[in-house]
């Protein structure tokens, strides 16, 4: 077995880039004395806001919760239904059913992987409250026909932006376009702390306070509490300090993750690759190309030493925990086709010119050996129309 010269990602890399900013960030919070919920905390929501060019950003302890109290500041609760997708991270479901509401799943497009807002009025009845879009691998949904589906059928729309920060729809930033969207900070995102974190964000100052209330017990001020059901779900002021420095990094970060994937798109021969949609901004978040033998691929890369994830296996309607909502295998096509035939390749701002030629490589025999094709006839990319 070759050793792996090519990581999937190598977090290391991230602190690197800006070591001192790094370090000044943990020293000044370190020193100052204030650990959660404190100035750090809330330069960082001011920075995001701006960034993003909203009105606000609450910062809490991760994506999931951010899922989890975007719905419920929005009044979204039992009884409730909210239309999402299959393929995705489990965690945008867990966050939907947390809230009390119920997921409702609807297909995805096959060439962009993101929720097909052609499937969304089948799926409405009169207790749907809301579409949840994922913006998926750092590809855009199609926001302006699902905003103009939640507004036609009068429902809140709402991002998971998990997996985009920094991606654009029109020259305009994911999380801009829902009523409210939720952010993960998790380690490996495009904007990643060193630890946990999340954030909502809305133009809704009512919704806004809301989720401040509801991340601190429901208190307004110290030892009054006005919301039931309120928690703890907090970011602490390290890694606050610490997304401060990212955020600065994030524009430069997402335009080596480009390079990267424009390497990629010239060079590999698989039978899929990503495309970004026209008038969109992928930020590749995850490099995801298609193979109709994805198990023999990955084999074939792993022996060249090169480390593949696949994002995700089994799509969200087909998991054990999820029984109980009464998917069943043939509801969702294109889901369970993408979650038979994925594979995520190394991509990461750290990642060097060698160890990506050396992927390229790699994945080319691969994807020839794997489908037991000569040399000289590669498999033709597939292009998919938008
Ligand atoms: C699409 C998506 N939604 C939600 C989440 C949840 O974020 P977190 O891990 O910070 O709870 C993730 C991250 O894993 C994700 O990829």
């Amino acid at each position: 077995m070759a050793p792996t010269s090519v990581p999937f990602n190598d977090l290391r890399t991230r602190f690197a880039a800006d070591a001192a900013g790094y370090r000044a960030a943990v020293e000044r919070v370190l020193k100052g004395g204030r650990y959660v919920l404190g100035p750090e905390v809330e330069a960082f929501e001011a920075e995001f806001a701006a960034y993003l060019g909203i009105g606000h950003a609450v910062g809490v302890a991760n994506g999931t919760d951010a899922i989890e109290l975007a719905l419920r500041a929005a009044g979204i609760g039992p009884g409730n239904e909210v239309i999402t997708v299959a393929h995705t991270a489990a965690a945008t479901v867990c966050g939907i059913e947390r809230s009390g509401a119920r997921p409702v799943f609807v297909d995805i497009r096959a060439d962009d992987y993101t929720i097909d807002p052609r499937a969304i009025p089948a799926a409405i009845t009169p207790r749907t409250r809301a579409v949840l879009a994922v913006h998926l691998y750092g590809q855009p949904a199609r926001v302006k026909e699902l905003r103009a589906v939640a507004d036609r059928k009068k429902l809140l729309l709402i991002e998971d932006c998990a997996q985009a920060h920094g991606a654009r729809s029109g020259g305009r930033p994911v999380g801009t376009y829902g009523d409210v969207a939720a952010f993960s900070f998790y380690p490996t995102k495009n904007l990643g702390a060193f630890g946990d974190g999340g954030a909502v964000v809305t133009a809704d100052a009512a919704l806004a306070a809301r989720v401040r209330r509801l991340r601190n017990y429901g208190q307004v001020d110290r030892y009054r509490h006005e919301d039931a059901g309120g928690f703890n779900s907090r970011l602490d002021e390290l890694q606050a300090a610490l997304l401060r420095v990212g955020l600065r990094r994030l524009d430069a970060d997402n335009a080596v993750r480009q390079r990267l994937a424009d390497r990629y798109l010239s060079r590999l021969r698989v039978p899929a690759l990503p495309c970004s949609m026209p008038g969109t901004d992928h930020v590749y978040h995850l490099f995801v190309v298609r193979h109709p033998d994805r198990d023999g691929f990955r084999e074939g890369l792993r022996r060249r030493g090169v480390e593949t994830l696949v994002h995700y296996p089994i799509p969200v309607h087909l998991q054990p925990a999820y029984a109980h909502l009464g998917g069943r295998p043939g509801d969702l096509p294109e889901s369970e086709r993408a979650a038979r035939e994925v594979v995520s390749l190394p991509l990461y701002p750290g990642l060097t010119a060698e160890q990506q030629n050396a992927g390229i490589a790699a994945v080319n025999a691969a994807a020839v050996e794997e489908r037991g094709l000569a040399k000289d006839r590669a498999p033709a990319l597939i292009s998919v129309p938008s």
